[in-house]
């Protein structure tokens, strides 16, 4: 790295109808620099992003962008030419195409062809040399749709390093991957800014700045509040600058007294409904008591998201075992059943399952909910209008009217919209599947507050992490999976990363 400027960001300001996602936003990146960006959610990351990537072009925002010397003029809907000016991006959103296959995506608009026919060998081929490039374990011809999100994330990031790209743009490219794969990105990284490639790095968890970037800028508000040398900072200063005040707690302490045991999982193995044959739950048992917040551990694949969207009615069919509820056997075949039983479930591929993006914010929010606003005849909208801001204001979702889409939300806020949706029904048993994921810290506390509170109003819940602070710092016991069953139990005051990381391991 030099001190040659690759970008230099002037006076940028971006209206949207009723907000200002960025505010005269200036800063300088460096050639060969891994430059992190973090922010709330809503500060205009990614805002500033798509104006990089020229999702809005040139003439769509005020200031400049100064890009090798020359300013960047992007036309309407050129999203190719910012590809052929070398800036690729990979979306916080998934983009990838499910009913194509993984090399079809990658080539997606520039298919190699043969006197105009697509050369499917060669686009095929090609795929290979670069999964295997970056030793990614992915199969060419695979269907999009059939990888996991952690795989369609990996093929994104391909996608993007397939273009050559002089800068490279990352929003939130872990959110969605487990530690092998984050640990495999970081290599990809490093590689890449051997070769002077320029990064442009966003993410939620901080300890991620310190692990890869040179440098690092605040947004707060639309505004860029300051640009840091990432070896001269800390998380806790980035956390002040992002949230403009001191945090002294990551993790709100909560009263609660749980009670008896209300939900009990025996034995229970289940197989992959597509694929008889399939184990995917191998004996997995948990007792969960009123008003515990009971946490689950465990890599990657382990069966955490199977054993939850199993219990709820979702997925995998129960070969042997029970679930009792209140003492009764229960056995849920869709999710409606299990809600209705009092069974929640915040999903964990939010991108996929949890929204309708063009509807708005209200109905999102509602629509599962609408029995505790209706009689025989009508709904109470005044009743629904209040719940639901209610709920917008505990999760302090950034919308400036609740009318409007969903989609027009950052990325973090339409995930707690999500979660507004499940905690409106006050389930007896809640499960969220990695519930603060792409969450900002400030909201992260506003979520764990909230698990508190419900579980001392009595609500039992259930919470899938990846993240092993915040197993700890939420949980009064953590199960812990590995391959399919529940490999220990640990009480919350005897529990340490190093023996969770034992039983997932299968050490212990
Ligand atoms: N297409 C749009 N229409 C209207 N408002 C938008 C649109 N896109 C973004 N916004 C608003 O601009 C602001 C900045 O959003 P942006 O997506 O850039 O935030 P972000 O920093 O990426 O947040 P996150 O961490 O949640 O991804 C938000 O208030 C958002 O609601
Ligand atoms: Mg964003």
């Amino acid at each position: 790295m030099n001190d040659e400027i690759i970008l230099d960001i002037k006076n940028v300001t971006k209206r949207f109808p009723g907000i200002t996602a960025l505010k005269d936003v200036s800063f300088q990146v460096k050639r060969g620099e891994i430059h992190g960006l973090c922010g709330e959610n809503g500060a205009g990351k990614s805002t500033l992003m798509k104006i990089l990537a020229g999702v809005y072009p040139y003439g769509s925002y005020e200031g400049s962008v100064i890009y090798e010397g020359k300013e960047l003029k992007l036309e309407d809907r050129s999203i190719r030419q910012a590809i052929e000016e070398g800036i690729a991006i990979v979306y916080q959103e998934l983009t990838l195409v499910p009913q194509m296959t993984v090399g079809e995506n990658i080539y997606l608009g520039k298919e190699p062809t043969d006197n105009g026919v697509i050369n499917w060998n060669k686009l095929y081929s090609d795929t290979k040399n670069i999964l295997d490039q970056y030793h990614l374990n992915v199969e060419p011809q695979a269907l999009v749709s059939h990888l996991g999100v952690g795989k369609m994330q990996m093929v994104e990031i391909a996608k993007a390093l397939s273009e050559n790209a002089k800068v490279l743009i990352l929003d939130e490219p872990t959110s969605a991957l487990n530690e092998a794969e984050i640990e495999k990105l970081m290599e990809i990284l490093d590689s890449l800014k051997a070769h002077g490639v320029t990064c442009i790095y966003i993410t939620h968890k901080l300890e991620e700045f310190a692990r890869i970037t040179d440098s690092v800028t605040v947004l707060r508000d639309g505004k860029a509040v300051t640009t840091l040398t990432t070896k001269d900072t800390s998380v806790e200063e980035l956390v002040r600058y992002m949230v403009g005040r001191e945090m002294k707690e990551r993790f709100p302490k909560g009263a609660r007294q749980p009670g008896e045991v209300i939900f009990e999982v025996k034995n229970l193995h289940a197989v992959d409904p597509g694929e008889n044959n399939r184990k995917v739950l191998n004996g997995v048992n948990l007792n969960l008591r009123k008003g515990e917040i009971l946490g689950i551990a465990g890599l990657m694949g382990s069966g955490r998201t199977e054993l939850v969207t199993t219990i709820f009615g979702e997925y995998g069919k129960i070969t042997e075992g029970s679930i009792k509820l209140e003492g009764q056997e229960i056995i849920t075949k869709s999710a409606r059943e299990a809600m209705n039983l009092g069974i929640s479930l915040v999903p964990e591929d939010r991108k996929g399952l949890g929204l309708v993006l063009i509807q708005s914010i209200l109905n999102n929010i509602s629509l599962p909910n609408l029995p505790q606003f209706s009689n025989a005849i009508s709904i109470d909208k005044n009743a629904e209008l209040k719940a639901c801001l209610q709920q917008a204001k505990d999760l302090a979702i950034k919308a400036t009217n609740l009318e409007n889409p969903v989609e027009s939300l950052s990325g973090g806020n339409q995930q707690k919209v999500v979660i507004a949706k499940w905690l409106m029904s006050v389930p007896k048993v809640l499960i969220m599947d990695d519930p603060t994921r792409g969450v900002d810290v400030g909201a992260k506390y506003e979520i764990y507050k909230l698990m508190n509170e419900l579980a001392e109003q009595g609500v039992s819940i259930i919470m899938i992490s990846s993240e092993l602070e915040e197993v700890l710092g939420m949980s009064d016991r953590v199960m812990v999976m590995c391959e399919g069953r529940s490999n220990g139990t640990l009480d919350a005051a005897e529990a340490t990363q190093e023996k969770i990381m034992a039983y997932a391991t299968g050490i212990a």
